[in-house]
């Protein structure tokens, strides 16, 4: 099921970020254990959330997301960070806590749901993640992460558009 994160699911969701690889150890408690705590605090303004996908009520977190609307822009939605733990990878939790950020963002007016990846061959299962389930790629920002290590940006269309020449947009 996927709930709330709560305060106390912090340690276990940077131990998950850690274990994942999006963060260097040392990046792990200042990013997302700070982000965390500020949206625990409501210091991160209205939209932004952390969810996280459990087996049951008193298992501790197998994966997570933090998700938030992109300010000053119109039905636009960012997915910040998703995460699911390595023994668990390949179970259809990431597809589980993705399928409810889309929901989420969509029921609150959300138009186009944003992703920014790295372009590091690591990371080709998880582009191919996004792909899979309708992420269009949009545009790359070279050596954004490192020389070398570009920005890869992916868009999905939340709901139908209906107005002619928007072939190109992402669907
Ligand atoms: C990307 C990620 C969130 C997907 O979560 P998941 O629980 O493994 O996802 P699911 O089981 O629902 O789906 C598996 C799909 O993801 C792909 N995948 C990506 N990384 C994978 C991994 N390490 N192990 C297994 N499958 C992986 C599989 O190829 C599979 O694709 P397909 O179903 O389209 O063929 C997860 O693999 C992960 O935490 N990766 C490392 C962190 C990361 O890259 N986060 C995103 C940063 S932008």
């Amino acid at each position: 099921m996927i709930r709330h994160a709560l305060a106390g699911d912090t340690a276990a969701l940077v131990a998950i970020g850690e274990a994942t690889g999006i963060f260097r150890p040392h990046e792990a408690e200042g990013l997302l254990g700070a982000t965390l705590d500020a949206i625990h605090a409501g210091q991160l303004g209205e939209g932004h959330q952390a969810h996280v996908w459990v087996e049951g009520p008193e298992v501790p977190p197998a994966g997570w997301v933090y998700f938030a609307p992109t300010p000053n822009a119109n039905g636009v939605w960012d997915l910040w960070w998703i995460g699911t733990d390595p023994a668990r990878q390949g179970r259809g939790i990431g597809s589980q806590l993705l399928g409810f950020v889309e929901d989420r963002a969509r029921a609150a007016g959300g138009r186009l749901l944003l992703v920014e990846t790295s372009s590091q061959p690591a990371l080709d299962p998880t582009r191919r993640f996004y792909a899979n389930r309708g992420y269009v790629e949009c545009g790359r920002v070279p050596d954004f992460y490192g020389e070398g290590d570009a920005k890869v940006i992916f868009a999905k269309r939340l709901r139908p558009v209906a107005r002619p020449g928007a072939d190109d947009d992402p669907t």
